[in-house]
């Protein structure tokens, strides 16, 4: 178990992450920041007196100061605004690097040795936002995305082929955006091609259903995003550092060659452990997914070169 884990924001995301850690015991102490006077002690003690019934011992707590985050192992940040219909993660770009950078001054003061796992929108940016700021390695500053979009993915195969969630093996790289790239040529129901089992028209819908998997939800709410999905994203990394456990997971890394990009935050596979990105695997694509890549990096480049840090 940890000592800390600081989550950032407590809205949607912020919350239920907070509330997914302390149910599994992440840490000792969970802490719940938020700009807003009264919502995280609010949120943070309402959580903490659910624990005599959930059974947990983590401690949670909300506060509006960051010394109480102080030398926290891990930082999940979710501070920021959320999608509305017809918006799209880039509509957030300026607002969301604002408050992303403010969050990350704060860390670099309170947790130099933080790992730091982003997840306010858009993704990609926001990550570059977060680790030019507090000036922390690449191993320790890592981006929300992969695991949420290869959730979506996993689920609505299995929901196709009407098996269980735990046989679908997959993979989504690329931004956290339309451009995301599904790699149809790792994905496999227990070790069985999944090109094997669903024809061409069938993947080709379900690939262009995950791409569009967050503003599926965002029609659906009216007012916010998704937050199940992407607490429970969030905090499978967390398990991963928390218990060393080595996991290879699609995540946003900073890139620098690998798979032909440098300089952008990327979703490609990595291994989490206790450092935080132990190392970022490099898997022969297709040509076509190749290509896909390249301009999935050049939908993150562009909405980057937006901001001036
Ligand atoms: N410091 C701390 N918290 C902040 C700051 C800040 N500088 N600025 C805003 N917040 C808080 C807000 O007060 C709010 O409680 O961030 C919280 C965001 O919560 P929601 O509006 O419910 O948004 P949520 O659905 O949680 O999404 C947060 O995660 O998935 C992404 O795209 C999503 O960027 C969005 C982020």
């Amino acid at each position: 178990m940890l000592n800390r884990i600081t989550v950032v924001g407590a809205g949607n995301v912020g919350a239920t992450t907070a509330q997914r850690l302390a149910e599994k015991e992440l840490a000792r102490q969970i802490v719940l920041v938020d700009v807003i006077d009264g919502v995280p002690q609010g949120k943070g003690l309402d959580l903490w007196e659910s624990a005599p019934i959930e059974g947990f011992d983590s401690r949670l707590v909300g506060t509006n100061d960051y010394a109480a985050t102080e030398n926290s192992d891990i930082v999940v940040i979710t501070a920021g605004i959320a999608r509305k219909p017809g918006m799209s993660r880039d509509d957030l770009l300026n607002t969301n690097a604002g408050i992303v950078k403010q969050v990350s001054e704060h860390v670099k003061r309170s947790s130099p040795n933080a790992i730091v796992i982003v997840v306010s929108n858009p993704l990609d940016v926001m990550s570059w936002v977060a680790m030019k700021t507090t000036g922390f390695p690449r191993e320790r500053v890592i981006g929300m995305a992969g695991v949420l979009d290869t959730a979506r993915f996993r689920s609505f195969i299995a929901e196709a082929l009407d098996v269980s969630v735990r046989d679908i093996q997959a993979m989504v790289l690329g931004g956290h955006g339309d451009t995301m790239v599904p790699l149809l040529s790792y994905t496999s129901v227990s070790g069985i091609p999944v090109t094997q089992l669903l024809d061409k028209a069938k993947l080709d819908a379900i690939v262009q259903r995950t791409r569009g998997g967050g503003g599926e939800i965002v029609k659906f709410l009216k007012t916010g995003s998704a937050y199940y999905a992407p607490s429970s994203a969030a905090v499978q990394m967390c398990e991963a550092i928390a218990f060393d456990q080595k996991r290879i997971l699609p995540c946003a890394a900073w890139l620098q060659g690998e798979y032909g990009h440098e300089g952008i935050f990327l979703g490609v596979p990595c291994k989490l452990g206790r450092s935080g990105l132990e190392q970022i695997l490099q898997v022969t694509l297709t040509d076509e997914e190749r290509s896909a890549l390249a301009k999935s990096a050049d939908a993150v480049r562009e909405p980057m070169a937006a901001v001036s840090l």
